[in-house]
């Protein structure tokens, strides 16, 4: 192999004069120790390669980058775009500012990248992304929204320049990478339960040296039928909770809001002034959002929103409904119709017969906000 590579990261790595004192030094799972073995073994094989510290989303930094590796080989003839941080976290309760930082290196990194080498021509330009643009994710808005981003501008771009832009739709990779460090951390282990079906390194490889090779902009990398994986989300999104952490099962959701909140707050000072519940059925439904929101007292205008609920609170006011008031509602109608009134009258709804008609039965599903 005698290909001359620039690996860019925030990252910085040692010197090479004291790689060896380094190796010696530390121990061999340490991380900077792992990337300078790896480059060791690109020069083994042949490669010519240029560490450079920056940030793909400040444009200075890229620059100094890109004109050391002008210097270093005169010209760039491909980029491979694979900087990403893992995103994570309910939509509920993500700031715009989380979002913004962990959709950075996609979104700007990649208008950098484009605006520092519009004058290289380029024989390739492949951006990292990854099958959840397609097969969402609970908790993964941001990531989601920044990847498809890269499907898009490769679209746009091939479209613009004609050029070989293309947007790699990953899927998991084993061993390596993000979702590798992901499934070893006891917290997030019960999202990746298929992590055997997970891209070996070498398949990973295979695929791309065969994507690179083909004149499509986005290429979906599935390791299984992607119809089926695609019609397993939906059923996992219908049946289970969305949350990050291990889904809860039904017998400790139920326990869960069955048991009083143990601290319980004032009615916070919210936008519409305090209404009590007006008959039977709202009353029910006040003490249940008490109960589970832990604040007292609820009035039946107060929006589940400015209360603090979220997915996780809404599923468990959803499960306890079905018990108490053999409701069916979605955890969706929580967000849909946010205050007690409009649930009660919703729950109303729901308990009217419906005849079946094929339409109907088929859009049973239950819609979960992420
Ligand atoms: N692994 C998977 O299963 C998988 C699946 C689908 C898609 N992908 C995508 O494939 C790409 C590579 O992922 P990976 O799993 O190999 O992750 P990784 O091992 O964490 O590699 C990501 C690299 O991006 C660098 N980086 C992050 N933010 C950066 C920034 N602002 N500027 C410059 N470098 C930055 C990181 O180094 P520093 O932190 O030192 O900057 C790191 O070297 C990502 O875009 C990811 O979304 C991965």
């Amino acid at each position: 192999m005698q290909a001359k590579l620039v690996l860019i990261s925030r990252s910085p790595i040692p010197p090479r004069a004291t790689w060896p004192q380094w190796l010696a030094e530390n121990d061999s799972d340490n991380p900077t120790s792992q990337k300078i073995r790896e480059v060791q073994q690109l020069e083994d094989l042949g490669a010519e390669v240029l560490i450079c510290c920056a940030d793909v989303t400040d444009y200075q930094g890229m620059e100094r980058a890109i004109a050391q590796a002008h210097t270093q080989f005169g010209g760039i003839h491909g980029v491979i775009h694979g900087a990403g941080v893992a995103g994570g976290g309910l939509i509920q309760l993500k700031t715009r500012a989380i979002a913004t930082e962990h959709m950075a290196c996609k979104l700007q990194g990649t208008l950098i990248l484009d605006a520092l080498l519009q004058d290289c021509e380029l024989d390739f330009v492949v951006l990292f992304s990854t099958l959840n643009t397609v097969q969402p994710a609970v908790g993964q808005v941001d990531y989601c929204a920044a990847n498809a981003f890269l499907d898009a501008f490769a679209w746009a771009q091939t479209a613009k320049r004609n050029s070989l832009t293309i947007s790699i739709n990953w899927d998991g990779w084993q061993k390596v990478g993000l979702a590798a460090a992901a499934a070893r951390d006891p917290r997030l282990a019960n999202n990746y339960r298929n992590f055997d079906d997970f891209l070996s390194p070498a398949e990973g490889v295979e695929a791309f040296a065969r994507i690179l090779h083909q004149p499509f902009p986005q290429v979906l990398v599935s390791t299984t039928d992607l119809q089926v994986k695609l019609q397993e989300t939906r059923s996992e999104f219908d049946n289970h909770p969305p949350d990050h952490t291990p889904t809860p099962t039904k017998a400790s959701l139920t326990t869960a809001a069955s048991t009083p909140t143990t601290t319980i707050h004032s009615r916070p000072n919210l936008s519409i002034p305090y209404i009590a519940p007006r008959n039977h059925d709202e009353q029910t439904v006040v003490e249940i959002w008490q109960n589970i929101l832990g604040i007292e007292p609820i009035g039946i205008n107060d929006s589940f929103l400015e209360l603090g609920g979220d997915s996780l609170i809404a599923t468990q006011i959803v499960t306890r409904l079905r018990e108490v008031m053999a409701s069916h509602l979605s955890v969706a109608s929580l967000f849909e119709t946010p205050t007690i009134a409009m649930l009660v009258a919703s729950v109303k709804e729901s308990r009217q017969p419906k005849s079946p008609t094929p339409d109907s039965q088929s859009n049973e599903r239950e819609e979960i906000e992420l």
